[in-house]
């Protein structure tokens, strides 16, 4: 029996506060309406002031290690996706590290937008296998409040935050990650954008809902370019990893979409062909958290109760970049 990369623990966070479409229509010029039809959004979490990126991140990896039944000590590499650090450096995964009181393993950012978490497990897949880890915390976590213009209508409905975490193992067993299929093209890169640094935010200090504070990255996009080009690459990249690994539309079970839009997701399931109820739906609940939106679908379906063992599931993200993803598993957690 060969090696594999099995997820053994899942979990999530969402900040408790709250913003609904109804309190963001009092904000900018906007409706309930016109948020749901066009996004599919109901809501929003908003980290509290005293919140920073890692302390989600930490939230979300204690389920995970808990799930799993393991300590921070029995860890040995932690990454963390994030558009959002806590600050320009050190990594927010040290930081993590630090809170969670682990020591002495390598943790590190990595930068995909919210293709982040899909890149992460492709990277921490092909790290395992290589047998460099045996074990490794892979979390996607945001604050994305921190750098939306809340002025900005066209872009300030669809963003929230949380964070999203898995505990991998390479061991001998059936299933785990199958493989996965990474893209970028900065030929687009304009398309969506933060052009400041992200100057991190200040325990304590109120979130400045102003944007007047200088350096603060605030998200700039051309909303419909984007989504024409997400549904045709999404469309692309499932063909592209169910070919790769010799496996057919009709094989996958579960379908875990990066939740930006409920018309992006719409389209690639109706290209997946997949059966009502197989596609994970979270984008109402917490809108677009960036790289904490695929392990947050995958924990919301996790908790569920819903996966069985040996079914297929199929991750997928487009982001800025641009860049897109899919990752394909076969569960092997009981
Ligand atoms: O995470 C990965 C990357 N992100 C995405 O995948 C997002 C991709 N894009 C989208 O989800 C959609 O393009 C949006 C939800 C951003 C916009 O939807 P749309 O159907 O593409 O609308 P639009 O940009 O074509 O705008 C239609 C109208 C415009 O008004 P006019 O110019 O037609 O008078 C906008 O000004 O809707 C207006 N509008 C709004 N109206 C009320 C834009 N934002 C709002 C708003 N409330 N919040």
């Amino acid at each position: 029996m060969s090696l594999h990369t099995h997820i053994v623990g899942v979990g999530g966070y969402l900040p408790e506060r709250i913003l609904s479409n109804e309190t963001l229509s009092t904000m900018v010029d906007t409706t309930d309406a016109w948020i749901r039809e066009r996004t599919g959004i109901t809501q929003r979490h908003i980290l509290a002031h005293d919140q920073q990126t890692s302390d989600l991140a930490v939230e979300a990896a204690k389920q995970a290690l808990d799930d799993a039944g393991l300590t921070i000590d029995d860890i040995d590499a932690l990454i963390v996706a994030t558009t959002t650090p806590d600050m320009v450096f050190p990594s927010t995964a040290s930081v993590v590290q630090y809170k969670l009181g682990g020591k002495g393993f390598p943790a590190w950012d990595i930068q995909a937008v919210c293709s982040g978490f899909v890149y992460g497990l492709a990277q921490a897949d092909g790290m395992m296998r290589g047998g460099m880890f045996q074990r490794v915390l892979m979390i996607g976590a945001e604050s994305m409040s921190r750098i939306v213009d809340w002025k900005d209508r066209n872009t300030c409905v669809l963003f929230g935050d949380g964070a999203g975490a898995v505990v991998l193992e390479n061991r001998e067993g059936e299933g785990g990650m199958i493989g996965s299929v990474l893209h970028c093209d900065g030929s687009y890169r304009q398309l969506l954008m933060a052009e400041h640094q992200h100057n991190g935010h200040e325990p304590g200090k109120a979130i400045d809902f102003s944007m007047d504070a200088a350096g603060v990255a605030a998200i700039e996009m051309k909303g419909n370019e984007v989504f024409r080009v997400a549904v045709s690459k999404l469309g692309e990249v499932v063909g592209e990893v169910l070919d790769k690994y010799g496996l057919q539309k009709s094989d996958v079970d579960w379908l875990v979409p990066h939740q930006a839009n409920i018309r992006i997701l719409n389209a690639t399931a109706k290209k997946m062909k997949m059966e009502a109820g197989r596609m994970v739906i979270t984008v109402d609940q917490h809108a677009n958290t960036s790289s904490a939106s695929v392990p947050l679908a995958l924990n919301h379906l996790y908790r569920q109760g819903s996966i069985q063992t040996g079914q297929i599931l199929l991750l997928e993200a487009f982001a800025s970049g641009f860049a897109w993803g899919a990752n394909l598993i076969r569960w092997s957690k009981s």
